[in-house]
């Protein structure tokens, strides 16, 4: 402390982090006030709703989101379909599927031009849409001083402190997860207090006009003290209601007492132009705190999702719900410090006391995380930055994932009226995903009960009249159950994804194998599982192009890119993958159901799998042999097996060909990954896609190649506030904030799923560990079987590896190896309850 002072005191007027940011370093602080949403504003959430703080002064506008508010779908059109044909044009699109598909197979090269008899126009789609904003207003004037702002990733607040008038003042915003609201609370510093200064008159309104295009609401007086915001997304569009309490108490001084709670009122005032209703709180001055507290809902029912309900979505009025919501929260005057309090330890609970990571990090606590950004450099790093990017990961994972639906591609955090590729929630999800089991995040149910409820019925009438397959479901999108193909600049490669499901069961599984949950594997996993695989058992056909005997798809296209053909790369090892996964869930349930576990192993046997070393040893995108050496393409379609699948990681020769061996199938997919290039293909320089290549290289174990497209992630497309960017318009996408934690991961820990519950469990320690990162530790990773791992090390070398087995886990056989090279460190029998230190004390 004392040189740190001395330091400060030498350098003149070197700032320091601001009172309450975190000594750890766990939080971003700034000290000037956020300008341009994307880039400085800072995010809150608790996963059913979400906001975004500029961090005003005297001025705060809090901009609003609801997790279900999207314009479009049934709400704006009752004729809605989720961009599906009428039943009478089954028969039709059964012919055009077989025409399609007899003049892939038969063309010279295996590939024709677009599959537009399948698609429909995209109608009603809609986008996510934000809520308007909250107007805090504290009248005074004068200059300001002492300004700072942080979001605090230890306690999931943020927090706005400056100085006016010789009075401190202190404003600190948060979302509870277990009262499912937000709010906001305006104080003075302890000196303040202490020196008896107290608040000038504050107001709180409403505003829908700093958002171009939400239709203005009625804003009444709901009670003393309380605001009431109704309106709707579009005309006619989907209802949604805020209700706001506000509550002003006045203490004698710190540690309070002595003060109690005071009246709130609410000024009526109606628009003589609209004749619309936008009344005001008012607190008045001479107060010490005040803090309001609001919940907010639509009309959105994921209950309603099916076709006994038409498909509507349609739920009750939620102004009940959030009536008693509200009142059950903000009662006394002294409500505030409990209501905080249970917030952080939720908070906590969640991100914090069963995972921890630190990669040597040293915070400069001398530097705003906006000059921390801008000095980042690609040849140098800077392993704070990296370890501050992975927390954010986990942070706005569990802020926007644990409502009833899942983190779209901004999580829940969108302005606009429409926003970017309608902010929906399709194949980005998969990215979204990847770290929460691993880092203990117990944030994934909304996402289950979506692919349930929204996707699963509308999808399987999609199966029927698009597919002529009646088992299963398939969706080729997103939130009102927009299941069909959608027609796109005349392209399949936008639209043409039926895998979409697929790729999703390996998540499922995945939350199994990670949990052992088996109750919800029985209840909830293993029927969509089992959905999916029945549809892609009859979407499988004999290749009838090169008539070798085997199963393939047709059409399919890699995802966003041409051209449309058969046995994709991508398609194949995804549905190859989910089969091994049916067949352990089906041994785990205990489900009796024979013939279709039969009909599951014997087109599994007979299904090319995916992966073909090509011309120039590249790991092939399609069956045929057809890829460019010069594709930089942002999606890793054809690598899916590499990271995060296994179907090259592990390629194993008996179950998969004998024909290749895994030596050479990872040499092809270096290959791939090398000409894939760094991330800045020609249509996009997006985080994403250099977040998947740093994991895949980790995958190859390369820390070199792992830590360089790391850092060109961060030096790119990072924002100072740390949102992710998709260059060159700079807007905001999440999947690259969501899938950076996994790429970190990857390159300490790694334990791929493996295809029958047999197969012994790889577990490679420190695969791709950068020098950078040479002493480090994590706690608490979960792993593979329910297993969890705390690891330390030390100049690049495991120090000290302890791996305990839950108790419901299965006995299996672990291989542990160690470091860039791979060797075999241990081989153990795990049993159920065990614990044990898996590399031998000392470690080295
Ligand atoms: C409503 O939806 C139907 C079915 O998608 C479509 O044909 C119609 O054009 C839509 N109407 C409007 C006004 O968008
Ligand atoms: C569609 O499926 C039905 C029922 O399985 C079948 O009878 C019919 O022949 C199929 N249509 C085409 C064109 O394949
Ligand atoms: C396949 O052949 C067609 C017709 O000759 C041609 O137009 C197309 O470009 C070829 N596609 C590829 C990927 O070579
Ligand atoms: C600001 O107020 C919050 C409560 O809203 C409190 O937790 C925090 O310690 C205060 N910060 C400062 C610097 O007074
Ligand atoms: C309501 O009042 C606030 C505060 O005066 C203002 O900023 C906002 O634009 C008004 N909203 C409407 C709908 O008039
Ligand atoms: C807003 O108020 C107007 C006038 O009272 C009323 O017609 C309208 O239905 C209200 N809108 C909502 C969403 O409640
Ligand atoms: C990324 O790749 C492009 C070529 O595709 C190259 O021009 C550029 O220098 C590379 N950037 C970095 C930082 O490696």
């Amino acid at each position: 402390m004392w040189t740190l002072a001395l330091v400060c005191l030498l350098a003149g007027n070197v700032i320091a982090a601001p009172e309450g940011f975190p000594a750890n370093g766990n939080g971003l602080w700034y000290t000037t006030q956020g300008e341009v949403w994307e880039h400085t504003w800072l995010p809150i959430g608790n996963g059913y709703l979400a906001a975004m703080l500029p961090g005003g002064t005297t001025f705060e506008y809090t901009q609003l989101n609801i997790e279900s508010l999207w314009s479009g779908g049934p709400f704006e059109n009752s004729s809605y379909n989720g961009g599906n044909k009428p039943l009478h044009e089954r028969e039709n699109m059964a012919k055009a599927m077989a025409d399609i598909r007899q003049r892939v197979f038969s063309s010279e090269n295996g590939t024709i031009g677009d599959v537009q008899a399948l698609v429909s126009p995209i109608t009603n789609y809609g986008s996510y849409a934000g809520a308007g904003y909250l107007l805090s207003d504290l009248q005074s004037t004068g200059p300001i001083s002492d300004y700072s702002r942080y979001l605090n990733f230890e306690t999931g607040t943020t927090s706005t402190l400056f100085t006016q008038n010789g009075i401190s003042f202190n404003r600190t915003s948060f979302c509870s997860h277990p009262t499912q609201a937000c709010t906001q609370h305006t104080t003075l510093s302890r000196a303040s207090l202490a020196a008896k200064k107290t608040l000038p008159r504050l107001t709180y309104a409403f505003s829908p006009y700093l958002q171009e295009g939400l239709p203005t609401p009625n804003v009444t007086c709901a009670g003393s003290g309380s605001l009431r915001v109704r309106g709707h997304v579009g005309n006619p569009g989907i209802l949604y209601e805020i209700l706001a309490t506000a509550t002003a108490t006045r203490t004698s001084g710190p540690g309070g007492g002595g003060g109690g709670a005071l009246p709130v009122s609410c000024a009526v005032y109606t628009d003589p132009v609209t004749g619309l209703r936008n009344d005001t709180l008012v607190v008045s001055a001479g107060i010490t705190e005040a803090w309001i507290t609001w919940v907010g809902d639509t009309e959105y029912s994921l209950e309603h999702g099916t076709e006994e309900h038409g498909f509507s979505f349609k739920g009750l009025d939620p102004h009940n719900t959030l009536q008693s919501r509200i009142k059950s929260i903000s009662a006394s005057p002294w409500s505030f410090a409990p209501a905080l309090a249970e917030h952080i330890k939720d908070f906590r609970a969640t991100l914090h006391d069963r995972f921890s990571l630190d990669l040597g990090q040293k915070p400069d606590l001398s530097k705003t995380t906006a000059e921390i950004r801008s000095a980042y450099l690609l040849g140098k790093g800077d392993v704070y930055l990296e370890w501050l990017v992975f927390q954010m990961g986990r942070y706005l994972l569990a802020g926007s994932a644990r409502g009833k639906l899942p983190a779209n591609l901004q999580g829940k955090w969108a302005n606009g009226i429409g926003n970017p590729w309608s902010a929906d929630a399709n194949i980005n999800v998969q990215m979204n995903y990847w770290s929460s089991e691993m880092t203990g995040l117990d944030v994934t149910q909304s996402l289950w009960d979506y692919m349930e409820k929204d996707w699963a019925p509308r999808g399987a009438y999609t199966a029927k009249v698009l597919y002529n397959i009646t088992r299963g479901w398939v969706t080729h999108n997103e939130i009102f159950g927009y299941t069909g193909m959608k027609e796109y600049e005349i392209s399949a490669s936008w639209a043409n994804y039926p895998e979409a499901n697929a790729w999703m069961m390996w998540h499922v599984w995945d939350h199994f194998d990670y949990t052992n949950d088996l109750a919800w594997l029985k209840a909830q996993g293993y029927p969509l599982l089992k959905g999916v695989a029945s549809f892609h058992l009859d979407r499988l056909l004999p290749d009838q192009h090169f008539d070798d005997g085997s199963l393939v798809v047709n059409p399919c296209n890699s995802p966003e890119q041409k051209p449309v053909t058969f046995g994709c790369a991508h398609s194949q090892q995804l549905i190859w993958e989910m089969l091994n996964s049916v067949e352990k869930a089906h041994t785990l349930v205990g489900d009796r159901d024979q013939k279709f576990i039969q009909e599951v192993r014997a087109k599994r046997a007979r299904m090319d799998k995916g992966i073909h070393v090509g011309s120039w040893s590249q790991l092939q995108e399609w069956k045929v042999d057809m890829d460019s050496p010069t594709d930089v393409h942002r999606h890793l379609s054809h690598l899916i097996g590499l990271y995060p699948g296994y179907s090259i990681s592990f390629y194993d020769p008996a179950l998969q060909g004998r024909d290749l061996t895994r030596r050479k199938v990872l040499e092809a997919a270096e290959v791939s990954l090398e000409h894939r290039g760094n991330g800045t293909g020609p249509d996009a320089n997006s985080g994403w896609q250099k977040v998947w290549r740093a994991a895949c290289w980790a995958q190859l174990r390369n820390s070199e190649k792992f830590y360089y497209i790391l850092k060109f992630a961060v030096d790119q497309n990072f924002a100072p506030n740390l949102f992710s960017l998709y260059s060159p318009n700079s807007i905001f996408q999440i999947d690259a904030n969501l899938g950076f934690p996994s790429a970190v991961l990857n390159a300490i820990v790694q334990a791929q799923d493996t295809p029958t519950l047999s197969t012994p469990l790889t577990i490679s320690l420190l695969p791709a560990i950068p020098t950078e990162w040479a002493t480090g530790s994590i706690k608490g990773v979960r792993l593979r079987g329910g297993m969890s791992l705390d690891l330390s090390w030390n100049n690049r070398a495991v120090k000290s590896a302890v791996l305990a087995m839950d108790r419901r886990a299965r006995a299996r056989e672990i291989i542990v190896l160690e470091g860039e090279s791979g060797k075999v460190r241990r081989k153990l029998r795990a049993v159920p309850g065990m614990k044990r230190a898996i590399c031998g004390v000392p470690c080295r």
